[in-house]
């Protein structure tokens, strides 16, 4: 898909991410119940780190609405729609059309005027104009709970907790793909730069804290008071 400026987003894009904001905030409730777990069996070492890894996750979150609000919805125009539309365009402004006819100086001027679609600076305040604030309507805030607090042991809650990376790196992927397939090259710089590379660490995190769990956990429960005194502080 081709499109005209770098803030255009395509409304398949738009909600693919916008559904990965509202999983990065449950992936930070998730982190909250796993910590409230640990604060209650007393190891301290293990919620503090969820704790901030709850931080992280919401941090996560804010980043991709912070990101939306930087982008346009535009209906989606395949790439064969979009040429002609734009050859029709150069044809008029340049006034190359079938009459033969001489471009003018406002034709011109218009092809150098950058089609700037609707800015949101359109929404200031004007002298005697009725003020409009600029509303929001396509970003969803929509959590999926409840979240349990109720673990057997702390295996099973690195279980979880490597689950839920798992699954969001394929989440990511995903929308990974999708940027790629519609040619959405800002959405790709900010998985490429940002989520993808984040989601290597956090995995690689987990794995650590799991597998260093299930040797402890063999000698017995006791030993996982051991491991979490020794984690650390920020989980990567
Ligand atoms: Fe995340
Ligand atoms: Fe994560």
């Amino acid at each position: 898909m081709w499109r005209g400026s770098s803030t255009a987003i395509s409304r398949r894009i738009f909600k693919l991410l916008n559904d990965q904001g509202n999983r990065e905030f449950e992936n930070s409730l998730t982190y909250t119940a796993f910590s409230h777990w640990f604060d209650y069996n007393e190891l301290p070492g293990s919620a503090s780190w969820c704790k901030t890894q709850a931080q992280e996750e919401r941090g996560h979150a804010l980043k991709i609405l912070e990101h939306l609000t930087s982008r346009r919805i535009e209906d989606d125009v395949t790439g064969s729609e979009w040429e002609a539309q734009e050859a029709e365009r150069l044809q008029n402004v340049r006034g190359t059309n079938s009459n033969g006819d001489v471009p003018t100086e406002s034709s011109e001027a218009s092809e150098r005027e950058p089609d700037l679609g609707k800015l949101r600076s359109e929404a200031a305040p004007q002298k005697g104009k009725t003020f409009h604030w600029e509303q929001v309507p396509n970003i969803v805030l929509d959590v999926k709970g409840p979240f349990t607090t109720t673990f057997s042991d702390p295996i099973a809650i690195w279980r979880k907790a490597l689950e839920q990376e798992r699954y969001n790196s394929r989440k990511i992927f995903q929308i990974m793909a999708a940027a790629r397939e519609t040619q959405d090259y800002v959405t790709e710089s900010l998985l490429m730069s940002y989520y993808i590379p984040e989601q290597l660490g956090e995995e690689n995190a987990v794995e650590e804290v799991l597998s260093n769990t299930l040797l402890v956990m063999k000698r017995g429960p006791e030993f996982y008071y051991e491991l979490d005194r020794s984690l650390p502080s920020k989980p990567h």
